[in-house]
């Protein structure tokens, strides 16, 4: 797909519901006695992969406009066997592991070609040690083989990495195991796992670097929750809009939680006009943030800050060619097992466009402002967020670029091009 350069970027943005929280609301449905009744569920092809997987295994899944109502009898409705396709869902495959894990039967989990190469010795690892019965592949990968059983055992243990995913594959399980479970983590990522937990009343007790669950716990009863816009979604929007002249914007209705809104500190840093109003902060905060267009100037992204914009690297990537002087990102070695590489499929993407860049072991520098060739012809390389990062580029390049393998931009954000064409305006 060709994209042409936009005049500037203006109006008002609204995103559907955010992915991770979405995942997490469908997924704990399977430990409830009861119902969830969601007002604006994410639409996107992840959380489908997840609202598939709960149908399977039993849960009663009614959508109607933007209420998805999800009814359970407090168990998995069906115990046996069960193969379960995740799709390209990682957040999918690994909280469900830790559901699993606790729920007698037997369950083969997998996914797609990139899914079945993501890492999962660090979920299959923790679980073990809290009594699951978890094989993997010899390669430390999908597909991943669960005995269930209600045996689990409350555990010591530590997230060295910082996934939230892993976080959370810990937690659900803790919910099914007896005793009391702690996780320690240096830095804590994304908290949506905790703030559920909190909201639902389950036991758990948080303090600075640890969490503690007490099982087992039940959950029950009918619960409601409103989804607000996916602020990973509304990324791709706001650099757009600060790194294409004359650009005025606004998000509404978005989340706004500090664990996910990292990249708004770094715009910021570089220069960047935005404005953030909370306007609700019950459960999940979430709010309005306008961004007026301006010169960006180089930054420096370290360790510490990585699990709050992990999602966000590529598109502020991007942000990074068109700000002046030498930015460098280190400590996100975990870039490397998203989707694709996405350290070495980025760098290779912008060096094909003409970026002055080059890889580090986790990370990479890039030299601003760039010219970007003409005539270049890009690939997403089947990643989402490349897809989008690199149609943002292409909107404020001089000339356009062409993407090839877009279509992928659905299993985070089906509208990506529609509000993109609503957002695009002619130069005052
Ligand atoms: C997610 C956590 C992050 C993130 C992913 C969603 C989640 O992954 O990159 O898109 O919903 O918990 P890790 O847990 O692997 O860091």
């Amino acid at each position: 797909m060709f994209i042409a350069p936009t005049g500037r970027i203006g109006g008002e943005l609204t995103v559907a519901g955010d992915k991770s929280i979405s995942h997490r609301l469908v997924l704990l449905s399977l430990l409830n006695r009861g119902s969830i009744e969601i007002t604006g569920l994410s639409d996107c092809i992840d959380v489908k992969s997840s609202l598939a997987a709960v149908k399977q295994l039993g849960v009663s899944v009614t959508q109607e406009k933007e209420l998805t109502l999800l009814q359970n009898r407090g168990m998995l409705a069906r115990q046996g066997h069960f193969n379960i396709d995740c799709g390209n869902s990682g957040t999918t495959a690994r909280l469900l592991t830790g559901i699993l894990a606790g729920q007698p039967g037997f369950y083969r989990i997998f996914g797609d070609e990139s899914l079945n190469r993501r890492p999962m010795r660090r979920i299959a690892e923790p679980l073990n040690m809290m009594n699951a019965n978890i094989s993997i592949a010899s390669n430390g990968c999908l597909p991943l083989e669960i005995s269930g059983s209600r045996s689990l055992r409350a555990a010591s243990l530590s997230n060295p990495t910082g996934s939230a995913q892993v976080k959370s594959a810990i937690m659900l399980a803790a919910l099914q195991a007896f005793g009391e479970t702690t996780i320690s983590e240096e830095i804590s990522g994304r908290d949506h796992s905790e703030r559920l937990f909190s909201r639902l009343n389950l036991p758990i007790m948080l303090s600075s670097n640890s969490i503690r669950i007490k099982g087992p716990a039940e959950l029950s009863g009918n619960h409601r929750f409103s989804v607000p816009g996916d602020i990973s979604s509304a990324a791709f929007f706001a650099v757009a809009a600060c790194i294409i002249p004359e650009s005025r914007l606004q998000i509404r209705n978005v989340l706004l939680n500090p664990t996910r809104t990292g990249f708004l500190k770094v715009l910021r840093r570089m220069s960047a006009r935005i404005e953030e109003k909370t306007i609700s902060d019950k459960w999940e905060p979430c709010g309005d943030i306008s961004i007026q267009s301006s010169e960006l100037c180089a930054t420096e992204i370290v360790a510490d800050e990585v699990p709050y914009l992990i999602d966000e690297l590529p598109v502020l990537a991007v942000a990074m060619a068109f700000a002046r002087g030498r930015s460098r990102v280190t400590g996100a070695g975990e870039l490397r097992h998203k989707e694709t590489d996405r350290i070495r499929d980025l760098i290779g993407q912008f060096k094909l466009a003409g970026i002055n860049c080059r890889e580090l072991v986790d990370g990479f520098e890039i030299e601003g402002p760039a010219n970007i060739s003409r005539n270049a012809c890009l690939d997403s390389c089947h990643d989402h967020r490349l897809a989008m990062s690199l149609s943002i580029m292409a909107l404020a390049s001089p000339d356009g670029l062409a993407i090839e393998n877009t279509d992928c931009s659905a299993i985070s954000f089906p509208e990506f091009f529609s509000s993109l064409r609503n957002c695009t305006r002619q130069k005052n």
